[in-house]
């Protein structure tokens, strides 16, 4: 423990401040593993394989940026980013299960790499989950506008689009983060059960799907297999990268885990595990049921189904995409708040938002400001234009946490690690050089605005948060 510089930590395992009310220690291995399928599954696939496999423009669809042509070989794409994502999942079971805590790669760096660094992080996760959370909210909004019309209950066009396209506000963008802050308010362990019902809801929309598709295969459309290369492989694995975010988040469930050292790995590698799985088998029927050029659309999965002939299943499909990008808005909003509330205990950010309501055990006052800033951020900006930011912030964050692992090897050998990464210090350092390299794969423009995100971090923690960290005030 260092108490001084911007490169001062805190002791590992550190008490979490001047907090009179803990979390509550409600969530089992189960939970834990549907909360990451609730967080990964969603937009990704729902929306996303269609784009990444037929097209190289830039869409903004369900607030997702997508490029390149990866064809069928976005299999190949599924495959590289899965791969790269089990690297630091594997880094983020040992940090979890050795340091935990809810701020998740934010507490990690501030013990092991200091505190400058850890406030990096932390900037950077509130970038990806709350943007993720707002892009996310727009999308919905998209597939609820369309289902209420479909019930002859349409909303007026003003209400369906924000002051940037011509409208008012995108109200059920708007309304869908408030909600989920009331549910949030009320309790994890009721945010839990919602959650576990709408990932069944999505996980059976998948299998109807795969129960179709796979009896309409034609081998001819898988040829040719990699109609753009190596570079459409990567370039595709870039861009699906986003389907997989979201397995961090489980890690902030540390201090409402039951026995976080047993059951954040099994949460966050099983998670991954199961949606690698189903994402390379959706991605291989999609492409092999119809020619890939035609999957260019807004919700390739449920489009399919009607070209095939089974509207009922499109529609299974349609409830399985709201039921996903809601379970995806639920947890990375979850994460949102429990990293917020960690830097605010360590007094980074107002301590005013480290107060947890006494009758529900949740930060109803983080959850609240967040609901409010999101709910406006979605119902009146376009921030689906900017939601590649989400990847970048999400392999900053990876990246960070890939190389701590090696760095508390070295600093801590004897820290009890009751997960081990194998092969570390090979796998960590190969997660780390994966992340890299899919960040370069965006656009500079991504680069450009992520820079301006960090700066303003930068000038925040100059102005205000180096002096209020507990360990300054401790030290003084
Ligand atoms: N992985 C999440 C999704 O695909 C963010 O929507």
């Amino acid at each position: 423990m260092r108490t001084s510089g911007l490169l001062r930590t805190k002791a590992i395992n550190a008490d979490h401040g001047a907090c009179d009310i803990a979390l509550k220690r409600v969530l089992g291995p189960v939970d834990l593993t549907l909360l990451g399928i609730g967080a990964i599954i969603g937009a990704g696939i729902f929306v996303l394989t269609g784009v990444a496999a037929a097209t190289q423009a830039i869409f903004v669809l369900t607030g997702v940026a997508a490029a390149t042509q990866a064809g069928p070989a976005i299999i190949l794409s599924y495959l590289v980013a899965g791969t790269a994502c089990a690297f630091s999942a594997l880094a983020y079971a040992e940090l979890a299960a050795a340091i935990g805590g809810c701020g998740s790669a934010y507490g990690y760096s501030y013990a092991g790499l200091g505190e400058i660094i850890a406030w990096i992080i932390g900037w950077d996760l509130i970038l990806e989950y709350g943007v993720a959370t707002s892009a996310v909210a727009i999308g919905w909004s998209g597939y609820m506008s369309n289902a209420l019309a479909a019930a002859g209950l349409a909303l007026p066009d003003a209400l369906q689009k924000g002051p940037w396209e011509g409208g008012l506000i995108n109200l059920p963008a708007a309304l869908i983060v408030l909600t989920l802050a009331l549910l949030l308010s009320v309790g994890v362990r009721e945010s839990v059960r919602v959650n576990g019902v709408m990932v069944f809801i999505k996980l059976s929309a998948i299998a109807v799907f795969i129960a179709v598709a796979v009896f309409h295969v034609e081998l001819a459309n898988w040829s040719p297999f990699m109609p753009f290369g190596w570079e459409g492989v990567m370039g595709g694995a870039a861009l699906i990268f986003f389907a997989y975010i979201g397995f961090d988040a489980v890690s902030t469930a540390a201090e409402e885990a039951r026995n976080p050292q047993r059951d954040l790995p099994i949460g966050i590698l099983v998670s991954l595990a199961v949606c690698t799985l189903i994402y390379i088998l959706v991605a291989g029927l999609l492409t092999g049921v119809v020619a890939y050029p035609s999957l260019n659309v807004g919700s390739p999965v449920a489009d399919v189904m009607l070209r095939l002939g089974y509207p009922w299943a499109a529609g299974v499909i349609a409830a399985g995409a709201i039921a996903g990008l809601t379970t995806v808005m639920l947890v990375l909003y979850y994460g949102l708040t429990r990293v917020f509330l960690a830097m605010s205990r360590d007094g980074l950010l107002p301590p005013a938002f480290a107060r947890l309501n006494p009758r529900t055990a949740t930060p109803v006052r983080v959850i609240l400001a967040a609901g409010v800033a999101m709910a406006s951020i979605a119902g009146f900006t376009p921030i689906g234009t900017v939601a590649e930011l989400v990847n970048i912030g999400t392999l900053a964050a990876f990246f960070l946490v890939c190389l701590g692992v090696v760095f508390l090897r070295c600093t801590h050998p004897d820290l009890p690690r009751p997960f081990r990464t194998p092969f570390s210090p090979l796998i960590p350092l190969l997660g780390a050089a994966c992340c890299l390299y899919l960040a370069a794969q965006l656009p500079a423009m991504t680069w450009l605005r992520f820079g301006s995100w960090l700066a303003l971090g930068l000038v925040i923690y100059f102005a205000y948060s180096r002096r209020h960290s507990t360990l300054a005030t401790a030290s003084a």
